[in-house]
């Protein structure tokens, strides 16, 4: 694998299992998992046609990850679609500026600190699903929506939503999707789509939203940055300390890291939680071993229970590889690469296809089965690295990467030890999963609540 000329060297094939390139629009928009599934049956390297993009080259064994991602990574660059929405927020900036951000944030983002945020994490949990009535239907993406937005702000930025409020805020976040809708996909950048113009709004909001947040944070900074209790204070607290790179947490920066947060950190971690609870739904042995576990505690569960619950953090796990929020890992080639006998050529979109590695036979056992105890094996030793990548890879990995492991395990037991989210639908059916910029569950998708 290199970079360089490369001028001989063949460009993948379009999948003849596809039909003609000029229907792979049409068929990614009608099912994009069954497309990619068709797309890479039996290869780990193809091209795609997409109205807009243009040719695309996806890209599905470990080996292309650990190339894109960590050893030939400086042969791709991000998109111009996250500079464009995301300006110089950690998942845009580039070069010295991500370094710099990306050594200013991470320690904030370690496990030993984000556990001081377990009990409001519960508190915020138990708040949501307080109003659920038993016997009552709930629209279950909604709620983990709802749920992880109330979690974001209260842990990082201190500030607690309105449980029935705030509403501009809640659909400003929800906004921020709109950048990558499909429909928009074909048009150039430049077309003020409606998606387009309601991702602008959504980000104007939350623009402001952070100014004023910014604003709170600056009135009484603590001269220790360490006694600081969010990150937005914790952040504030370092920029008047002197003790950070220049540039590097201006008020401008930080509202994108603000945005970039509320973008990267809330549906991810929404659909994990949901998509755990449709496969504890549709798999009863697993969700028994669930019970026993959650129902061994003493109560709404703490940092000290966190080592008891190995079922729960392994049915995350599981939820992670079967269900990636993130499905496609988005590059572009900022030179001629050759990788694995092709050519990709410079500018040319490049795809990792989490999805595609997750449920490959070569590396999991009966991948189509949610199996979370795969996971107490010595699995993790013998998979090849990047052959489980939810969170990505390489020094670009997931910030939020432990914040979201402990949000999701906590939020599963939490709502485990009291309510059934019973799946009044059909076991084996298709799950209701939709594929736009990350996979989600399919909006309105009802589970109904049983108290246990
Ligand atoms: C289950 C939940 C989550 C999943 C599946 C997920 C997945 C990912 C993936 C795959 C990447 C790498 C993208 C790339 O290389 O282009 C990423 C990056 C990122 N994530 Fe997450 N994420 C989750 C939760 C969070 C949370 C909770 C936060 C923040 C609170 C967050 C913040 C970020 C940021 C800022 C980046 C960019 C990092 C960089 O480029 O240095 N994520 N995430």
């Amino acid at each position: 694998m290199s970079s360089g000329d490369g001028t001989t060297t063949p460009l993948a094939p379009y999948p003849s299992t596809l039909g003609h390139p000029l229907t792979h629009t049409v068929g990614a928009m009608r099912d994009v998992f069954g497309f990619r599934n068709r797309a890479m049956a039996d290869r780990d390297f193809v091209r795609v046609k997409l109205l807009g993009p243009g040719d695309v080259y996806h890209l599905g064994h470990p080996d292309h990850f650990e190339y894109v991602l960590l050893s030939g990574r400086d042969d791709f660059r991000k998109s111009d679609d996250f500079r464009i929405a995301f300006d110089e927020g950690l998942v845009a900036a580039e070069g010295e500026t991500w370094r710099r951000q990306r050594e200013v944030l991470q320690p904030l983002f370690a496990r030993d600190r984000l556990l001081d945020h377990a009990d409001g994490m519960v508190a915020q949990v138990r708040r949501r699903c307080r109003r659920w009535e038993p016997g009552s239907r709930i629209d279950l993406a909604a709620e983990t929506s709802q749920l992880s937005l109330d979690v974001l702000f209260s842990t990082l930025f201190g500030r607690e939503l309105s449980i029935d409020g705030d509403e501009a805020i809640r659909t400003a976040a929800d906004r921020l999707q709109d950048w990558f809708a499909p429909t928009s996909y074909p048009l150039p950048r430049w077309v003020p789509t409606p998606a387009r113009r309601r991702f602008r709004r959504g980000k104007e909001r939350l623009h402001a939203v952070a100014d004023d947040l910014l604003a709170a944070a600056a009135t009484d900074p603590p001269a220790d940055p360490s006694a600081a209790d969010d990150l937005l204070s914790l952040l504030v607290a370092l920029r008047e300390s002197g003790a950070t790179p220049e540039g590097v947490l201006d008020d401008d920066s930080l509202g994108d890291q603000v945005v970039t947060m509320i973008f990267a950190g809330h549906d991810t971690t929404s659909t994990a939680i949901a998509f755990a609870f449709y496969a504890l739904a549709t798999n009863p042995e697993v969700r028994a071993r669930f019970h026993d576990e959650v129902d061994a505690l003493d109560g709404p569960p703490t940092v000290d229970d966190l080592d008891a619950l190995d079922v729960t953090e392994r049915v995350v796990t599981e939820t992670l590889r079967k269900y990636p929020p993130v499905y496609t890992i988005p590059r572009e080639a900022a030179t001629d690469v050759t990788l694995d006998g092709y050519r990709i050529p410079e500018g040319a979109a490049t795809w990792l296809t989490v999805d595609q590695i997750h449920r490959d036979s070569r590396f999991y056992d009966d991948p189509e089965t949610f199996r979370p105890a795969r996971w107490a094996t010595d699995l993790r030793e013998r998979l090849p690295d990047f052959a489980y990548a939810p969170f990505g890879g390489g020094p670009r990995r997931c910030i939020g990467r432990q914040f979201a492991l402990l949000e999701a395990t906590l939020a599963l037991a939490t709502i485990g030890r009291e309510y059934d989210l019973v799946w009044p639908g059909d076991p084996d059916a298709e799950p209701p999963l939709v594929g736009a910029m990350t996979a989600r569950m399919v909006p309105g998708t009802e589970f109904v609540v049983e108290r246990r």
